[in-house]
Order: C-alpha cells, then sequence, then structure tokens
C-alpha cells in the first residue's frame, strides 16, 4: 500500500512526497525549503538511514516504521514556531488511537492502549516510548521561518537499551502499517495545526496537550544538560516551558532537557 493524504489534509492543501528510503526525511525538507519549496508538504519514508533525534542523537527506524516530516513556512518567531511541537504531539497521540482503536476495537481503553505525552514532545504507551518529534526552524531570505516537524513512529520495531525503554504498535498488538498510520495523522495534523493557528490557539493546544500528559503532579527530575532540576511537574507554561515545582516552592521553568519519572527521579535520574 503507497503512502497516501488523509481526506482533510488534502482539501487543507498539503502536498506528499514519498520515498522508498532516505537519510532523513526531516534533512530532505529542510533542503527542499532551502531550494525554494514553501510547503505546506509532507516527507515520508517507512526506512530511514540516517534519522536525527532530539539532543543530537540518532533516530534509528528500521523498514516498516513511520519516518515523517511536515515542512510549514510560516511568518512568526522561532519560540512561538517552537510550541508547535505540542500540536505535533497532540496530532500524533489523536492519530494512534483513531487507528489502534480501529485496528483492536475490543482492547481500547485497556492500559497498554493508553496513549500519553511526555515533556517536551514524546509519545507514551504505558511508561515506554513509542514515538518521538524533533522540531527544526530556519530563517528564509525572506525573513520567513521554515519550520520542519519530524515526527518518527516504531510500528513494527523499537530500539534496545534506550533510557527510556521503548516499544512498537506491533509489541503492543496494534496491527496498523505505517501508511495507514500516516494517512491518519496527515488528517490529524491538518485539524490541530489549524487549532495552532500560528500560535493565536496556543491556549487550546496547551489545554489540550495538558489533557493528555504523562507525570503531571509526579516526582520528575530534568537535566538541562548543564544542571538537573528536580521537583514535581507542575504544569507547561504560556511558552511551553515544562513548570516545576522545587521542594523549596520555586516554581522553574524548564525550556530544554531530558525528563525521567518515577523511580529514575526519586533517584536523582542516575
Ligand atoms: C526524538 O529524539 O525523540 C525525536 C525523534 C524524531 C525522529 C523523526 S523520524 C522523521 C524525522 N526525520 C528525522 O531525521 N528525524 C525525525
Amino acid at each position: 500500500m503507497p503512502f497516501s493524504l488523509g481526506p482533510r489534509a488534502i482539501s487543507a492543501g498539503y502536498r506528499l512526497a514519498a520515498f522508498e528510503s532516505i537519510g532523513s526525511t526531516n534533512a530532505e525538507a529542510m533542503s527542499r525549503a532551502r531550494g525554494g519549496e514553501r510547503g505546506p508538504m509532507w516527507f515520508v519514508t517507512s526506512e530511514q538511514t540516517a534519522g536525527r533525534g532530539r539532543r543530537n542523537r540518532a533516530w534509528i527506524a528500521p523498514r516498516g516504521n513511520l519516518a515523517s516530516s511536515i515542512l510549514e513556512v510560516i511568518d512568526v518567531s522561532p519560540s512561538v514556531a517552537a510550541t508547535l511541537g505540542f500540536a505535533a504531539g497532540i496530532a500524533l497521540e489523536t492519530a494512534l488511537r483513531r487507528v489502534s482503536q480501529k485496528a483492536s476495537p475490543g482492547s481500547a481503553g485497556t492500559e497498554h492502549m493508553q496513549f500519553s505525552l511526555k515533556w517536551p514532545n514524546d509519545v507514551l504507551a504505558g511508561r515506554q516510548k513509542l514515538a518521538g518529534i524533533l522540531l527544526e526552524a530556519e530563517a528564509l531570505a525572506d525573513n520567513r521561518l521554515a519550520v520542519v516537524v519530524g515526527i518518527g513512529t516504531n510500528v513494527v520495531a523499537a530500539p534496545e537499551g534506550t533510557p527510556t525503554p521503548a516499544t512498537s504498535l506491533a509489541a503492543l498488538g496494534v496491527d496498523v502499517g505505517a501508511e495507514e498510520l500516516f494517512s491518519a495523522l496527515s488528517d490529524s495534523w491538518a485539524e490541530f495545526r489549524g487549532v495552532w493557528d500560528a500560535g493565536r490557539g496556543f491556549g487550546d493546544i496547551r489545554r489540550l496537550w495538558l489533557e493528555r500528559a504523562a507525570g503531571l503532579g509526579l516526582p520528575v527530575a530534568v537535566h538541562t544538560g548543564a544542571s538537573t532540576v528536580e521537583g514535581i511537574f507542575d504544569t507547561i507554561d504560556e511558552a511551553g516551558c515544562m513548570v516545576v515545582r522545587t521542594a523549596d516552592g520555586r516554581r522553574v521553568p524548564i525550556s530544554a532537557g531530558d525528563v525521567y519519572f518515577g523511580a529514575a527521579a526519586s533517584a536523582g535520574a542516575a
């Protein structure tokens, strides 16, 4: 089955470039933007050989997994563009829920079928990472911003030995292919990109994100690179920063870091 856009994505004017195999859909999307492509356009493959993850990590996507990137060229500041990642998390959670319910209606609502969003923008199934999102932005000559939102989902396989244990749809018993998930994702992206509305709708996106948040109100440790902040995950603020309430009563906003919940948080996320 070839990759195709969903009906909502098509009527919203999205276009699609699908690849049998490619190094990185994010790299391809940004290179097209540098060459004059103005989107909105999806780049998708089920085999990515040089995938990029957050914080300069590699993202392994063997054949059968879904690697997809959306290019949007928009007239917003980089800090507003960064909040688009939260819309992406909601879009992906929505698509995963829709296709899983369709694939195995009997098990919808059982514990392993619950998806949640881990700040800044991972999707978890239970406590395991199912998908990750990498947002990259670059200013263009006309002063607009090329924003590439890369979404990687473990459909058939998950990496082993990762800091947060990973899982795949196949391991969860959800019999869905990358193509079907992509079509649902392209539609839910069009929906929540519309809600985000160049950042004007971030209040609604923030509320929807918090409804799906993993670990809200629980102990957390966040490695920022320079330090580790420990406390209770309070909320995300109007800029999308994670707000951690520390033992001495401060509310510390964090703009980037690796998040550890539960035992890993209480142990200082060693
Ligand atoms: C993370 O580290 O959790 C983010 C992973 C993002 C991976 C996706 S796969 C599609 C797109 N192309 C890339 O090279 N990376 C992103």
